[in-house]
């Protein structure tokens, strides 16, 4: 496989329009962009899970600082926001499991790529939608 299939670029549409929000969220893509290589370079399982480390660890930090905003910001649907960043969580910890575990590196790099598709679905998905809020807010 061609190694920039796989890279996924910052598109003006991923913007929130909040810029702390999208300067985490364009590190997040170069982290996830960091991670595939590593992956499909097929580095060794240490490389693979440290560049899974970083991205969760700063993940980890912009869940909490989004959480905040959004609470702020009023959002009506900050807790279930907050609950489905709680149920990522949840499902990291059960691919890290199996990441550690696994033996053969086509089985640990389907949990690496897994836990970043789960990143990127949540902020295509569920980020956008609160971008959507704020811009409908902004034109009130
Ligand atoms: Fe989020
Ligand atoms: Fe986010």
């Amino acid at each position: 496989m061609d190694e920039n299939e796989l890279e996924i670029e910052w598109k003006d549409f991923l913007a929130v329009g909040v810029p702390e929000m999208d300067a985490e969220h364009r590190k997040f893509i170069t982290r996830v962009n960091e991670l595939d290589l590593a992956i499909v370079a097929a580095k060794d399982k240490a490389t693979v899970r440290q560049a899974m480390d970083l991205m969760l660890s700063e993940a980890a930090n912009h869940f909490k600082h989004e959480e905040e905003l959004l609470a702020e910001w009023k959002y009506p649907h900050a807790a279930a926001h907050a609950a489905k960043h709680a149920a990522l969580w949840t499902q990291f910890g059960g691919l890290l499991r199996e990441f550690e575990q696994a033996e053969f590196s086509f089985v640990w790099a389907v949990k690496g790529l897994k836990v970043k598709q789960l990143l990127v679905a949540h902020l295509l998905k569920e980020d956008l939608t609160y971008r959507d809020y704020l811009q409908s807010r902004s034109r009130q």
